[in-house]
């Protein structure tokens, strides 16, 4: 007989975006004549740039010739990615991040949650609440979360984020091993300062923890004293590790490419106190789990950190912001109260009248044909609050928030 993996069954009903995206098909099924508008998860919709195309032709061309044919990729990333990586996003802003610290792959997704298998299952995590849901999944699955108990993990630190902390979590009173954290927020969209992060590395320098740094939106940041990265914070490099993707940053979605930042100071110890070095445990993980992202797509990748594809980049971000300005003018109109949007494409409100998360999703999809993300999918503080994206047509958008006028509460 062949046993379950027992984790696997305290994983709490399927997973969030493949539950909307049931109820989404099943309401088309049977309204085929209805045009649904989809902000539901964060995906995006305009296309690829021309210096990212051009990127990616020239790869294909030399994928065609002999002389330059690739195999197999090298598993940490192809070194002319890694330097552009290390130029544009950490030297140009000042932050001391070498070729060797960056590790290439398919998806921020993939990268963390494939990380917490280099740590001892009898580590404590600690998450916010609400939280992108893979940190939390993955963790269960490995059996660090212990019995599911009144809408929690029993072995789970849970850091509530809420109006009353302003969606920023606080520094845990108990020592944690291993802290997620996502800065713009998904799904809140708020944002974290440099002194607010400087609380984090010095909690995590003091606790012998590590800080696993969701970077995914960064790019999105547009007021100038917010930190892109942990590592602008002193002493980040001994203590965290930091996940980037194209997929938002560049309409990566669908075309695969993210990277993850692990600074050589970072030791973690085995039983016995002898201390390892972080970044050589990945290389070994991904040597035998990984075998690369392909030639063609780190060409692509490459183009986006020339100062042509960085312009490109930058307009493309601005008309997705100019989105969450539209929907977030919508429902301050509409007297619905709102976080994110400015830093992020995402913006988390208030469903009307208290209304219950999963309740606004079905009316919203019923009565405007609209999908959004239910908020308490991402954690159990999360009730009451929904969220929706800026990723869209402009016309969709200003349709759906015309639709969202029209609904009667
Ligand atoms: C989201 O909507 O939260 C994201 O698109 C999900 C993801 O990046 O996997």
């Amino acid at each position: 007989m062949v046993k379950i993996n027992p984790n696997f069954l305290k994983l709490q009903g399927n997973y969030l975006f493949a539950e909307i995206a049931r109820f989404v098909k099943e309401y088309t099924e049977a309204n085929p004549d209805k045009k649904v508008i989809k902000l539901g998860i964060g995906d995006v919709t305009e296309p690829l740039n021309p210096t990212v195309i051009a990127g990616l032709n020239e790869g294909v061309a030399e994928m065609s010739r002999r002389e330059t044919f690739q195999g197999y990729p090298p598993y940490e990333g192809f070194d002319f990615v890694r330097e552009a990586i290390a130029k544009n996003d950490f030297a140009d802003r000042g932050i001391n991040i070498s070729k060797d610290e960056i590790f290439v792959s398919t998806g921020a997704k993939e990268d963390t949650a494939n990380f917490q298998e280099l740590f001892s299952t009898d580590m404590r995590i600690a998450i916010t609440d609400p939280v992108y849901p893979v940190y939390l999944d993955t963790n269960v699955m490995s059996g660090r979360g212990g019995d599911f108990a009144n809408g929690r993990y029993t072995n789970v630190t849970y850091l509530d984020c809420n109006a009353e902390n302003n969606f920023i979590p606080a520094i845990p009173t108990g020592k944690v091993d291993i802290i997620y954290l996502c800065f713009p927020n998904n799904p809140t969209g708020q944002v974290a300062t440099k002194a607010q992060l400087t609380k984090w590395v010095e909690y995590a320098k003091a606790n012998n923890a590590l800080i696993l740094f969701d970077a995914a939106y960064e790019a999105f940041i547009r007021e100038p004293d917010i930190p892109h990265s942990i590592f602008e914070i002193p002493g980040a490099r001994e203590c965290a590790v930091e996940f980037r993707s194209l997929s938002k940053t560049a309409g990566f979605t669908g075309t695969r490419f993210a990277y993850t930042i692990i600074p050589n100071d970072v030791m973690i110890t085995d039983e016995t106190g002898a201390k390892h070095q972080l970044n050589k445990i990945w290389v070994r993980r991904q040597a035998t789990k990984f075998n690369g992202v392909s030639y063609i797509i780190q060409k692509g990748a490459a183009a986006v950190f020339t100062s042509e594809g960085q312009i490109q980049v930058k307009k493309t971000i601005d008309y997705y912001l100019e989105n969450t300005k539209i929907i977030g003018a919508g429902l301050s109109k509409l007297g619905i109260s709102y976080t994110g949007g400015k830093n992020s494409p995402y913006i988390w409100l208030k469903t009307p009248n208290n209304m219950g998360s999963w309740e606004f999703f079905h009316k919203l999809l019923n009565e405007a044909n609209v999908v959004g993300t239910p908020g308490v999918g991402f954690g159990k503080c999360g009730e009451g609050y929904f969220r929706l994206t800026g990723f869209g047509a402009r016309a969709n958008i200003e349709e759906a928030m015309e639709r969202f006028a029209k609904l009667k509460f």
